[in-house]
């Protein structure tokens, strides 16, 4: 069992991140294997609707040369994807909706000449969150997007674990953490 985590926060060891590795402490005790990637280090272009990666069935077959073939081969070789994201204006960071969407397309074939493959159908994908509103109002609209996002390429979406924004980062290392990351660490597990 491999996950891939993508953190999309650009502050390192702050409030997303620590929650996160809280959770990586807990997928490594269960020997989960975990490629932990940092979007804030990666060069990310945006999907500029080409549309080439329509026609290549053997794989994401994006023309851009930058960070992303390193992510999808992670991707494509974990069987769970959690993003892990500060809210942004009601949604994930930029570096992680870009990487969104360059997988929406490259992963999912469905409008090239003939329709083909989905790459990661079947992989679970959930959320690791933190954000400054209560976590429904905070979080609730990027949750349903990734919902929707989901059910479009065909992943089982497991869940999401939100933390509201505290300067005391040890709340993110306590019970309360461990208890909410454990129902997210049984639903990878599943
Ligand atoms: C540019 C910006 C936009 C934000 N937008 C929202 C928002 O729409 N809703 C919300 O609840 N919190 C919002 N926040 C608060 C962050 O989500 C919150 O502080 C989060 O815990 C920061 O995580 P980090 O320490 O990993 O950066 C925003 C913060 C910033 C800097």
């Amino acid at each position: 069992m491999r996950v891939c985590i993508l953190m999309g926060s650009f502050r390192k060891d702050r409030n997303t991140e620590t929650l996160t590795k809280t959770l990586i402490r807990s997928l490594e005790e269960e020997g989960i294997e975990v490629d932990y990637i940092t979007l804030r280090d990666k060069h990310i272009e945006p999907c500029t609707a080409c549309w080439t990666c329509q026609d290549v069935f053997d794989g994401p077959g994006c023309p851009k040369e930058d960070d992303c073939d390193e992510i999808f081969k992670s991707v494509l070789k974990s069987d769970c994807i959690i993003l892990a994201t500060p809210i942004y204006s009601w949604y994930c960071t930029p570096p992680m909706k870009a990487l969104l969407d360059r997988m929406v397309y490259t992963m999912n074939k469905y409008y090239g000449e003939v329709e083909g493959p989905c790459l990661w159908q079947d992989k679970k994908i959930g959320i690791v969150t933190t954000c400054g509103y209560g976590i429904e109002k905070g979080a609730g609209v990027f949750e349903e997007g990734i919902r929707r996002y989901a059910e479009h390429s065909k992943l089982d979406y497991i869940g999401m674990i939100g933390m509201k924004d505290k300067d005391d980062l040890s709340i993110y290392q306590g019970d309360e953490a461990k208890l909410l990351l454990s129902v997210l660490v049984d639903n990878i597990k599943e």
